[in-house]
């Protein structure tokens, strides 16, 4: 085999495909942010590449079945470039990896590599690994362990102008049916001064902007930068009001919260912090207090009314959304009437909802009365046409009204733009593509239950 020359280098195409949550997303930018300098090109295809990613989410067992047939898919692909000559690497990366491991090459022997989210930044060494077990020429960048060292820390590059910022990681909270304590380890977050830093460097490439990423993102406990209040942590809302001060930074959104968490400073910051938008993801999971006790959630239906109503209070407009799971072991129908009238009560903006899904090592996957799956299928229907209704209903109430849109990219038809409001609303607008990168008014003209139609308020109009 001949060793690498920059030519081939430079040719070598990388496809990676995402699954799951937001974080995976960020996963997945910052591996291929790791894999540019050693001569990978992102591709749009798996067909031809030399390296595919599957960054996978293990959350529901449709979500880690989907990898599989995923792989299956990918089997051919990897014998024609085979056939040719070439070498296709296949890695798992992910929550799937995590937590089925070696089982994963058992089941699907056409996998060069699994490697769980905690350890992806050591990518360059195991592909080395995998090409110097099949006898190929080494990359030089893959020999020099230091340089593994340097690339742990790569120049995030970032189209557009929101990104992603994984705050913190993991989650101690054990709810019953949930595989993330398990999948991505103990809480643990990241020091501020070193999400500055990104922060800064994602403001001087045009981010206007930021989602604060963690699977409980409220949980935030972070070492002060330094010089900073030594010895104490700094909570979400002191990392919020620090990342408000970059210049550039117009937005700072966070996400996935536990109600639990919400301290007194948080629900403050909704008031007193200009760049916190209005909009809050807060999942609650089941509106009947012996649901949530089986669930492990450690509240009751009434204080997460109540905490909502709190932060009405500081921010009369916040738009609230959620998660829900039906047919949680034990729901009777009483239970899942709970959840509707807790969802009358709060009026969501926009939520997720799902059919319980048995996770295996979970404390729900063992426990009495599994629910029929016609039941769930029942149940969540009629949970998902109330949320529906009220997601169309908020929409709707934003017509007649001006609100700033930071717009970020062309829409879909000529001389559109499309932004996001506020409380994350999709917004189309006619406009100058100028303006991309930028908030500017508009007066909402037209609702649809995704999107909204609005025109400038220097002119142009379009419909949702
Ligand atoms: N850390 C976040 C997100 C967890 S995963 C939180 O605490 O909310 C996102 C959502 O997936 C959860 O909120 C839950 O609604 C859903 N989910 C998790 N495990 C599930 C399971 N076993 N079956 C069905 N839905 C599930
Ligand atoms: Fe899963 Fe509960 Fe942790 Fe959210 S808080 S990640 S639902 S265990
Ligand atoms: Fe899925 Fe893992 Fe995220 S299980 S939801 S990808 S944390």
């Amino acid at each position: 085999m001949t060793p690498s020359t920059s030519e081939t280098k430079s040719r070598k195409r990388l496809f990676i495909r995402t699954y799951g949550c937001q974080m995976n997303v960020y996963d997945s930018e910052r591996m291929r942010d790791l894999l540019i300098p050693l001569g990978y090109e992102p591709a749009e295809a798996p067909e031809g590449a030399d390296l595919v990613i599957l960054n996978t989410c293990h959350i529901r067992e449709k979500a880690a079945e989907k990898v599989y047939s995923e792989l299956g898919r990918l089997k051919p692909l990897k014998e024609e470039k085979q056939a040719a000559g070439g070498q296709m690497t296949i890695t798992v990366a992910g929550c799937v990896a995590q937590a089925e491991g070696a089982e994963i090459q058992r089941r699907a022997p056409v996998v060069d590599l699994v490697v769980g989210p905690q350890t992806y930044h050591r990518l360059p060494e195991l592909i080395a690994r995998v090409h110097r077990e099949r006898g190929e020429a080494l990359e030089t960048e893959f020999e020099a362990e230091e340089k593994f060292d340097a690339l742990a820390a790569p120049k995030r590059h970032v189209e557009g102008y929101t990104a992603f910022v994984t705050v913190q990681e993991g989650c101690d909270k054990f709810c019953s049916f949930c595989v993330v304590p398990y999948t991505r380890g103990a809480e643990y977050s990241r020091p501020a001064a070193q999400i500055t830093a990104e922060v800064r460097a994602l403001a001087a490439q045009g981010v206007r902007e930021i989602t604060l990423l963690g699977q409980n993102v409220n949980a935030y406990s972070g070492e002060p930068p330094a010089g900073e209040e030594a010895g104490g942590r700094w909570g979400l809302a002191r990392l919020i009001r620090h990342l408000a001060l970059i210049g550039g930074i117009e937005r700072i959104r966070f996400t996935t919260s536990h109600p639990n968490d919400m301290d007194d400073e948080l629900i403050t910051a909704f008031g007193g912090e200009e760049k916190l938008m209005p909009y809050l993801h807060l999942p609650v999971q089941s509106g009947s207090d012996r649901i949530l006790k089986a669930m492990n959630r450690k509240h009751s239906s009434a204080q997460y009314a109540a905490l909502i109503a709190r932060l009405r209070e500081i921010r009369p407009d916040i738009a609230m959304s959620g998660d829900f799971i039906v047919g949680f072991p034990g729901e009777q129908e009483s239970d899942f009437e709970a959840t509707l009238r807790l969802v009358e009560e709060i009026g969501y903006a926009s939520a997720f909802s799902f059919k319980y899904s048995r996770r295996p090592g979970t404390p729900g996957a063992a426990m009495a009365g599994q629910v029929d799956e016609a039941v769930m299928a029942e149940r969540l229907a009629r949970l998902q046409a109330l949320l529906d209704t009220q997601q169309q209903a908020f929409n709707a109430s934003m017509v007649g009204r001006k609100l700033p849109v930071l717009f970020e990219r062309e829409g879909r038809n000529p001389g559109q733009l499309g932004g996001r409001s506020p409380y994350l609303q999709a917004v189309h607008c006619d406009g100058p593509t100028g303006l991309i990168g930028h908030i500017a008014m508009v007066e909402i003209l037209s609702a649809s239950k995704n999107a909204l139609g609005a025109r400038l308020l220097n002119g142009e109009s379009c419909a949702a």
